[in-house]
């Protein structure tokens, strides 16, 4: 891999990347480590994180808050293409990877970083996330992952921190692996590895139970404008403030958890836990006002390629030539994705009760109306499907003779 002088790594402030500071000065000789740790709305307190790159032998450590960036060009764009990755993981992961990718590339450029650092272990999908993004964006820096090479256990990890001065984990480490910011959590491990266990109560933190969740029913009025959720109940909100108040509010019904089997991008199949409240309720709501607004054959299309772009952007490709050309495909579609969904949120559920687009809806009263407003020429049926049937009876007459 060549050596590298001056590395900025990606920053947590666990145990894992606060190794991989005297880790990569000591066995692969980086001269100075200089660390970055990203606010994506995770609501942990950066300052202790900060002073603890510091700690472990970091040059200089950085912390940036990325929310504004991470909810606008990245979850937003998700939720136009209504992405659910095996129909199912609305990405809250995945999405954050290359816009950390891409601060990672430019704070290397400020500092005259010669590489760039990521904790990632080799057997998930961020280490393909940030080196396929790092590739694209900076093919001149190297990407160190001490972590896929080290062949360290947790024990070791942490007995190696010792040795350097990293302070073991205080409390009983929980035995769950956890990945939070703004759009959500990813729950995994521990008990949670066998995929016939149910998730214990205790690992929720951003919905409640279905029997914790109010009795009375809440209908929620989502405002789209092109295709990007504006306003809440009639109140216009700024991107970061609609997704906060979607979360609290499908969170408090206890909509948005998920437990699946997961096919990961290096062939293994994971058990998953997510709640990502705000961001499924976005989606499914968006996912209706198309169904208003989009012309049939148009909506087929889109819903193929969003399966592909969940995909892509699962699977790393975050910055690659497919995901930009449906890009521009979607971008097109949501010029006529105006208008307002109504969602009934009750005990774990959240159902679309009402759809409205004064500009672009395509439901045309006259035409599906069975009163006596109806305008649909009925007569005119008959003509088409002479044509539409004729294939059939021609084909079904000549096997009938065999
Ligand atoms: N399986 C999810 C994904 O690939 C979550 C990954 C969580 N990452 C982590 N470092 N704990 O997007």
């Amino acid at each position: 891999m060549g050596r590298a002088t001056k590395a900025v790594l990606a920053y947590s402030g666990g145990v894992d990347t606060s190794v991989c500071i005297p880790y990569l000065k000591q066995e692969w000789g980086v001269e100075e480590v200089i660390t970055f740790a990203a606010d994506l709305g995770q609501g942990d307190e950066l300052e202790p994180i900060r002073q603890k790159a510091l700690d472990s032998g970091a040059s200089q450590s950085i912390v940036g808050d990325l929310i504004d960036p991470f909810i606008r060009e990245f979850a937003f764009p998700a939720i136009r293409a209504n992405a659910l990755y095996e129909g199912r993981y609305p990405l809250s992961t995945a999405l954050a990877r290359p816009l950390i990718a891409r601060r990672l590339v430019e704070i290397a450029r400020e500092v005259g970083a010669d590489a760039v650092a990521h904790g990632c272990t080799g057997k998930g999908n961020d280490q393909v996330r940030f080196d396929v993004a790092i590739g694209a964006l900076a093919p001149d820096l190297k990407v160190l992952a001490p972590a896929r090479e080290w062949g360290m256990s947790r024990e070791q990890t942490i007995a190696y921190g010792e040795r350097c001065g990293i302070p073991s984990p205080v409390s009983k480490k929980s035995p769950y692996s956890i990945d939070l910011n703004l759009l959500g959590r990813s729950i995994e491990a521990g008990p949670l590895e066998d995929p016939n266990v149910e998730p214990p109560e205790e690992i929720y933190a951003l919905t409640v139970s279905i029997d914790a969740a109010p009795a009375q029913p809440q209908v929620v009025e989502i405002g789209f404008e092109q295709g990007y959720p504006v306003s809440i109940d009639g109140v216009r909100l700024d991107p970061v403030s609609l997704i906060r108040q979607a979360n609290g509010l499908a969170g408090s019904h206890g909509f948005g958890r998920l437990d699946m089997i997961e096919n990961r991008v290096v062939g293994i199949k994971s058990r998953e836990i997510y709640e990502t409240p705000g961001l499924l309720l976005l989606i499914r709501a968006h996912q209706e006002l198309e169904s208003l607004t989009l012309a049939a054959d148009v909506l087929r299309s889109k819903r193929q390629l969003e399966q592909q772009w969940a995909d892509l952007v699962y699977q790393g490709l975050w910055f690659g030539p497919l995901k930009d050309a449906i890009d521009g495909f979607i971008e097109r579609t949501q010029l006529s994705v105006n208008g307002s969904v109504r969602v009934k949120l009750h005990k774990g559920s959240a159902t679309v009760v009402g759809r409205s687009s004064a500009a672009d809806s395509l439901y045309v009263d006259a035409m599906a109306t069975y009163d006596s407003g109806d305008q649909f020429d009925h007569r005119a049926a008959e003509g088409f499907i002479y044509v539409w049937g004729l294939p059939t009876r021609l084909w079904a007459a000549r096997h009938r003779l065999r």
